[in-house]
């Protein structure tokens, strides 16, 4: 099981949320993505994710995408994925749990289960078939996790535990790790000094993903 952030995808070009000096593309996090930025102004709201659909499109999985699609071939791996971006998919991951949402997909204001892939821009006057605005499929601050009903059985049965690129400080996804048993083997594998999680046999590989990725894929493959 492999627990992701958005510090796996910043080799393919998409910045990570903690990194500069507290804005996101130049946005405060609570304008951008909170329900009462979505109150306040859904232009702004609408057209802030239009921008990063459009910057996903043109961006590639990387190294350490590629590496996670690979333990497939030895492993049965679920991705559980804080990133709203498709780039594990488009390496060939093929169970992937996306905590908060997807940038490729809207859904119904109104009801959440009305759910529709996107590659275009969402405008003000887009309806569900409910007739409501529709809106980007992604769990704001402020909002439920459903996904984490699905993602913590995984942890609790996962022989190993693989955390990439997350800085740990966004709950409940942070809190995933506490449901790893004792004898799970843990590696945390990121370029910063973080604190480390207080779990028994976790492993930390002080690199970036593309580099620490690749060599713990490698040591999983060739291991009897
Ligand atoms: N390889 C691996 N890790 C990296 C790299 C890299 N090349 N570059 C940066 N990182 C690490 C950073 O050191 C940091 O620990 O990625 C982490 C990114 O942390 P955040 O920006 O906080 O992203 P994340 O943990 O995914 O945020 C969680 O918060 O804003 C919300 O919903 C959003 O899903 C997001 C959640």
């Amino acid at each position: 099981m492999v627990l992701t952030g958005a510090g796996i995808s910043a080799e393919s070009g998409i910045k990570t949320f903690r990194d500069s000096g507290g804005l996101w593309e130049n946005h405060r996090v609570e304008d951008v993505a909170s329900p009462e930025g979505w109150h306040n102004d859904r232009a702004l709201v609408l057209n802030f994710y239009n921008e990063r659909r459009k910057q996903l499109l043109e961006c590639k999985p990387n190294r350490a995408h590629y590496a996670l699609a690979e333990l497939q071939t030895k492993f049965d791996v679920t991705i559980i994925t804080q990133n709203v971006d498709d780039l594990h998919e488009r390496a060939g991951s093929s169970k992937v749990l996306h905590l908060h949402g997807e940038l490729l997909k809207m859904r119904s204001s109104v009801d959440e289960h009305l759910v529709y892939d996107c590659q275009h821009d969402i405008l003000e006057g887009d309806k569900c078939e409910r007739g409501s605005q529709l809106r980007p499929h992604i769990v704001w601050f402020g909002e439920a996790v459903p996904m984490m009903d699905e993602a913590i059985p995984v942890v609790r049965q996962a022989d190993i535990f693989i955390v990439v690129g997350t800085s740990l400080v966004v709950y409940p996804a942070a809190g995933l790790v506490n449901y790893t048993n004792y004898e799970t083997q843990k590696w945390l594998i990121d370029p910063s000094d973080m604190p480390l999680p207080r779990v028994p046999n976790l492993k930390f590989i002080n690199e970036k993903a593309t580099v620490g990725v690749d060599y713990l894929v490698n040591q999983l493959l060739t291991e009897e």
